[in-house]
C-alpha cells in the first residue's frame, strides 16, 4: 500500500516515516492489515539531516497550497495521508495570512484531492490542545468544547470539524489526534510558543545551556516522540468503528510543571545538567503558555487504546535512548 506524509521532513514525520520503514504495516483501504511498499514524504523544506536511503521512501519539495503540486502527489494508488505539514503555534500568532494558507487552505485541499479519488482513504490529521482556550475548566475531560484563542488552535479546530465532515459524507475515512506538547523534541528549537519545554531538557542533556522563559511553576500536558509516533500508527489501523461519528480524539499525556522537568533532568544528568538552566522571562510566551489546557483525563483516548508515557522520567530517557546521539550534529 502507498502512504502520504505531508510535513515529512518535520519532527514527527521523519520519526513516523522511520517506524514505518522498519515496521512497514498498516490498514489499507478495505480495512485490512496490507505491506506499505511505498512512502512519500511531502515537504516544503528539504530533508535535513537526510531521511533514510530506502526504495520504499521518495520525498516531494512542495507547497501544501499548491493544488497542482497535492494533485500529483495523492492519487487514486494511495491508501492512507498522514497530513502533518503545519506552520506553528508562535508563526501563525505573528503571521495570520501563513497560518491560515498553510493550516487552513493547506489541509482543505488535502481533503479536497482526496475526495477527488476513486476510494475514501484513511487521513490520520495532527490537532492539538491548542484547541482549548478561554474559560475552561481545571481538568479537561472529553465533553469540553474548543475554545480556540490563536490563530494556530483556530487552524486546528476547523481541520477537525472538516476531517469530521469528510468522513460523515464518505469522501475521506478521517481521524483527528490532539497532540500534547511532543517533548523532549530533537533537532535545534522551533517557532512553537512551546519550545523552551524541550530545550531545558534537550540541551543541557547534550551539554549545553538553554533559557527557560516561563515561570517554574508553568505547567504543560506532554508526551514524547515516540509515543505519539505510535499513536499515529495507532488512529490509522483502528477500526472506523472505534472512531464513530466524531472523528476527534484528546491524546492521553502526563502534565509537567517546570520544576518536574528539571527534576527529571536532574536525576538523569545531574546538578551539572541542572546547572545549564536559567530563567530569562518572556511575558508573550507566559501569556500564550498560561492560555494553554495543561490537565486532561482523556477516557475516550484510554478506551480506544491510545498510551501517554509512565513518567517525566520516561520522556527523558525516550530522548537519551532514541535522540541524544543525533542530538549532538545540531550544535557543530
Ligand atoms: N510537536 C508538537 O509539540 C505538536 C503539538 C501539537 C500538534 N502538533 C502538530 O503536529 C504536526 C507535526 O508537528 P512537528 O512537531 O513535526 O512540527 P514540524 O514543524 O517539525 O513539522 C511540520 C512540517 O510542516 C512543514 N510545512 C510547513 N509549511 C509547509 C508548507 N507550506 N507546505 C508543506 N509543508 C510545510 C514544515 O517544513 C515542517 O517540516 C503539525 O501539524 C503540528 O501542528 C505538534
Amino acid at each position: 500500500m502507498k502512504v502520504v506524509v505531508t510535513g515529512g521532513t518535520g519532527m514527527i514525520g521523519r520519526k513516523l516515516i522511520s517506524s514505518l520503514l522498519a515496521t512497514p504495516e498498516l490498514t489499507d483501504r478495505d480495512g485490512n492489515k496490507s505491506e506499505v511498499t511505498s512512502i512519500t514524504a511531502f515537504d516544503v523544506m528539504p530533508p535535513d539531516p537526510p531521511l533514510p536511503d530506502d526504495d520504499r521512501l521518495s520525498v516531494v519539495t512542495g507547497e501544501i497550497s499548491d493544488t497542482g503540486a497535492i494533485a500529483s502527489l495523492i492519487g487514486d494508488d494511495t491508501d492512507a495521508v498522514f497530513h502533518l505539514a503545519a506552520v506553528v503555534s508562535a508563526q501563525a500568532e505573528e503571521d495570520f495570512d501563513l497560518g491560515m494558507r498553510v493550516n487552513l487552505d493547506g489541509t482543505r485541499i488535502i481533503l479536497e484531492r482526496c475526495r477527488a479519488l476513486d476510494h475514501a482513504p484513511r487521513v490520520v490529521y495532527a490537532s492539538s490542545v491548542a484547541a482549548f482556550g478561554g474559560e475552561m475548566p481545571d481538568v479537561i475531560n472529553d465533553t469540553v468544547t474548543p475554545n480556540p484563542q490563536t490563530t494556530y488552535g483556530v487552524t486546528k479546530v476547523i481541520g477537525e470539524y472538516l476531517i469530521d465532515d469528510y468522513s460523515r459524507k464518505g469522501f475521506i475515512d478521517g481521524r483527528a489526534l490532539r497532540l500534547p506538547t511532543i517533548v523532549v523534541r530533537p533537532g535545534r528549537p522551533n517557532k512553537a510558543a512551546s519550545t523552551w519545554a524541550s530545550s531545558i531538557m534537550r540541551e543541557p542533556l547534550a551539554g549545553h545551556s538553554a533559557v527557560c522563559p516561563v515561570t517554574e511553576e508553568s505547567k504543560m500536558w506532554m508526551l514524547s516522540p515516540r509515543r505519539v509516533v505510535e499513536a499515529f500508527r495507532h488512529a490509522q489501523v483502528l477500526d472506523s468503528d472505534a472512531w464513530g461519528p466524531h472523528r476527534v480524539v484528546n491524546l492521553p499525556g502526563i502534565t509537567g510543571s517546570v520544576t518536574e522537568s528539571l527534576q527529571a533532568l536532574s536525576r538523569a544528568g545531574g546538578n551539572s545538567a541542572r546547572a545549564l538552566v536559567s530563567f530569562e522571562h518572556d511575558p508573550f510566551i507566559q501569556d500564550i503558555v498560561d492560555g494553554w489546557a495543561n490537565t486532561f483525563v482523556t477516557p475516550r483516548g484510554d478506551a480506544m487504546g491510545f498510551t501517554a508515557d509512565a513518567d517525566l522520567d520516561e520522556i527523558v530517557s525516550v530522548f537519551l535512548e532514541d535522540d541524544l546521539e543525533g542530538q549532538h550534529a545540531y550544535y557543530e
